[in-house]
């Protein structure tokens, strides 16, 4: 499939409507991006045509459910590059796996143990692992990060001991849009004997990555963040850490047997999937690879990185106006402030426009910090943007500049 972004908005519903009077333009998709009828038709046949409960019944429905989900685990494997499919463990998202992998080394670590976490993280990878600490007496340390917002990887090679049990970093930091170097941190940390998280919650709709050749020990993600359902992702975790780990929640589906005296624990993944699954979330996650496949990643990414350069060239002439997050090496977000104006103000007005953008602290409170400022404006682009929606951004921000100057 050629790359026709006119033809590819046709598949987003939403991207018809209009907001305040204005056709909607969509620049909030780090957030949450917007979802193609392909995905939504999954959901739709799903409960319109064999809704049942999976791997608990032998009428025909119940199979057809199963069969189809288990067909979006092995959509997942092969997408992210697996080697078995019981390493695909569903998640309700990003937060729900890196809490199971913390709360699972709470018996791994001791007083002494040391963590290192990125400067450049979402809360959802910083608070688990500092709950985590308090559990066990092990120290989070952190890595650094310069003014461009890219890590400080000669401080990183100094924080790495043979003390360093775990490393934690997001592959894309969604406040600044920076691709971090995974493969050497996995590399150097493996040199350690550390084990390695990457969050890719922001990174999934931009690249494909393959985690067999990463190494990478665990890696968490969230469907609705490329085009698919809320509500729902996957963990991965190498088979020989995830059979080390204890189950994170109990319930039905993860026991083999279960009686008041003994409960022993279903085979992988199940001993990480207790109670019933987002059933219809986990199809559509796999209608939603299927989806972004046939369009390519490197389409997406050429066409994407072009938005990025157009946008960052347009809102700089914008005078008083700063970028946070230059790195060499990012996706396709813009993170911005003007001189002496709250980023909320300016949201709110883009808004009143039909503009979508995101205002605040995006869940990453100590880049702010390092910043010394309350939040940024983010505008964060998908492959159905275009440049005249860059236009309109550019424009309806001059415009809030000079109502608020
Ligand atoms: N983590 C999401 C964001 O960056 C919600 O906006």
């Amino acid at each position: 499939m050629s790359f026709d972004v006119d033809n590819i908005r046709k598949d987003f519903p939403i991207l018809q409507r209009e907001v305040n009077g204005y056709p909607l333009v969509y620049l909030d998709n780090a957030a949450t991006s917007q979802k193609p009828q392909a995905v939504i038709d999954a959901i739709v046949a799903y409960y319109s045509h064999y809704n049942a409960n999976i791997h608990r019944g032998v009428h025909t429905l119940s199979q057809e459910a199963t069969d189809a989900y288990e067909q979006a685990r092995q959509k997942i494997q092969q997408h992210f590059h697996i080697g078995k499919p019981e390493e695909v463990i569903f998640t309700s998202g990003t937060t729900h796996g890196i809490n199971l992998v913390a709360n699972g080394f709470a018996s791994l670590l001791k007083t002494g143990d040391e963590l290192l976490v990125s400067a450049m993280e979402h809360h959802s990878n910083i608070v688990p692992w500092q709950m985590l600490c308090e559990k066990t007496g092990a120290t989070l340390k952190v890595i650094p990060m310069n003014l461009s917002g890219e890590l400080e990887m000669d401080v990183f090679n100094t924080l790495l001991t043979e003390k360093t049990k775990l490393v934690f970093v997001n592959h894309v930091s969604n406040a600044l849009g920076t691709i971090n170097p995974v493969e050497e941190i996995i590399q150097k940390a493996h040199a350690f004997g550390a084990a390695v998280l990457v969050d890719g919650a922001q990174s999934c709709a931009h690249i494909r990555p393959d985690l067999t050749a990463w190494d990478v020990d665990f890696f968490v993600t969230s469907a609705h963040k490329m085009c698919g359902p809320t509500g729902v992702g996957m963990l991965y975790g190498k088979k020989e850490w995830l059979n080390l780990l204890p189950p994170y929640q109990g319930g039905g589906e993860m026991i083999k047997e279960v009686s008041f005296e003994k409960t022993t624990y279903a085979e992988l993944p199940h001993k990480f999937e207790a109670g019933t699954p987002n059933i219809a979330g986990g199809i559509a996650f796999g209608a939603a690879i299927d989806y972004l496949s046939k369009i390519g990643f490197e389409e997406i990414a050429r066409y994407e990185n072009e938005l990025l350069d157009y946008a960052s060239k347009q809102l700089l002439s914008i005078e008083g106006l700063k970028i946070y997050g230059t790195a060499e090496n990012k996706t396709s977000v813009i993170s911005f402030n003007i001189d002496g104006i709250h980023p909320y103000d300016i949201g709110t007005i883009v808004d009143k426009l039909g503009i979508a953008v995101r205002t605040g602290h995006h869940c990453a409170q100590p880049i702010m910090d390092y910043f010394k400022i309350p939040g940024t404006v983010r505008a964060s682009f998908a492959f159905y943007n275009t440049r005249e929606e860059v236009d309109r951004l550019v424009a309806a921000v001059k415009r809030a500049k000079n109502m608020l100057s």
